[in-house]
């Protein structure tokens, strides 16, 4: 993959002259002039085991290496799975912040669950930024040193809905299987508690009914992000509803596999699969035609984004332009359509 060239606008940093806190755990209050050669980040991931997430945490190791490079800034990635306990997590953030981690990036088990690991930081001084589970306004409001990273919600859903009415206008006969002048379409969730899964599905069925598509939704379940649970549903409704399914909408590109795997082991085929992310195997699906589209966020600048506000803020530097945050906390990657040949 091309690597940006750009060179990161901290690379000053690493000479620059600041105050750091010696001695005591977190930020001292003992400050003394000293050169800042080295970074320590400390990176909790809500499951290590999530493909998505697993796609950022490759581009941050990436992210860090460049900006070693660049830099000539010595960088510490400490990454952390906690395992979906949000326990865990608090008790990595903790230990990071007593380690003298310059900044933390939590990617939280459970959003509404942010306060303690806030409470932490602002006692250390320690800069946050969340991303891909947003913690709640009121958390996110407490403290100016508090940032959120993600793939826009609303975009990748209205981006999924168009690669539907797209591929319906050119050719209506590939999505109503039985021409009955209706979509009948089966809809696969993510865990109910994530912002990304509501509004996935408001904006990709609005879009879709938006352009004009004839639809009707058959059933539809929550599978957690997974492949495997997607699967099993997928299994049940080709069971349930043989030859009604024409199309699947997934919340996400992991559950979307699951569903072709489920079509795959019932040797059926025909059924349209949409998804959202561009995973690795995503965008294999994609390409191999096993998959009609997904909408892929681009990991690369998500990650990236993490990174440069983690290393900025923690050397108290500007944020280099290509990071723009709304509202001075919010951070929204690219997305774009891949479609199938
Ligand atoms: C992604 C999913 C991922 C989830 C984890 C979502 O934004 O689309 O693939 O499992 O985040 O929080």
């Amino acid at each position: 993959m091309m690597r940006a060239k750009r060179l990161f606008q901290t690379a000053a940093a690493a000479a620059a002259i600041f105050l750091v806190g010696l001695g005591t755990a977190g930020c001292g209050s003992e400050e003394q002039e000293t050169e800042k050669t080295s970074l320590r980040i400390g990176v909790s991931l809500y499951r290590g085991d999530d493909t998505f997430i697993n796609n950022i945490r490759q581009e941050l190791e990436a992210c860090a290496k460049e900006y070693e490079q660049e830099t000539g800034t010595k960088v510490r990635l400490d990454i952390q799975d906690a395992k979906g306990s949000q326990y865990t997590q608090n008790d990595q953030a903790e230990r990071f912040i007593s380690l003298e981690c310059d900044a933390l990036c939590i990617n939280l088990v459970d959003r509404t669950a942010a306060t303690n690991i806030i409470d932490r930081a602002m006692e250390g001084n320690v800069p946050v930024v969340f991303f891909n589970r947003q913690p709640v306004e009121e958390d996110m409001n407490r403290w100016n040193e508090l940032y959120y990273v993600a793939a826009g919600a609303r975009e990748s859903a209205v981006l999924q809905g168009r690669i539907v009415a797209d591929r319906y206008r050119r050719d209506p006969d590939s999505l109503d299987l039985n021409g009955d002048g209706v979509v009948s379409y089966v809809l696969l969730e993510g865990e109910s508690s994530h912002q990304d899964s509501l509004i996935r599905t408001e904006w990709s069925i609005r879009t879709l009914k938006d352009a004009g598509v004839p639809i009707e939704r058959i059933t539809g379940g929550i599978a957690n992000w997974e492949r495997s649970q997607a699967s099993a549903l997928m299994e049940q409704w080709l069971l349930e509803y043989p030859d009604a399914i024409e199309l699947v909408i997934s919340n996400n590109d992991d559950m979307a596999l699951g569903a072709i795997d489920a079509m795959e082991r019932a040797g059926v085929s025909g059924i349209k699969v949409v998804g959202i992310d561009g995973t690795t195997p995503g965008l294999q699906a994609v390409e191999d035609g096993k998959m009609m589209g997904t909408v892929s966020s681009d990991k690369e600048a998500y990650a990236k984004a993490i990174f440069e506000i983690a290393a900025a803020k923690a050397l108290g530097e500007e944020l280099p332009e290509n990071v723009v945050l709304e509202d001075g906390k919010y951070y929204s990657s690219p997305q774009r359509i891949v479609v199938e040949n």
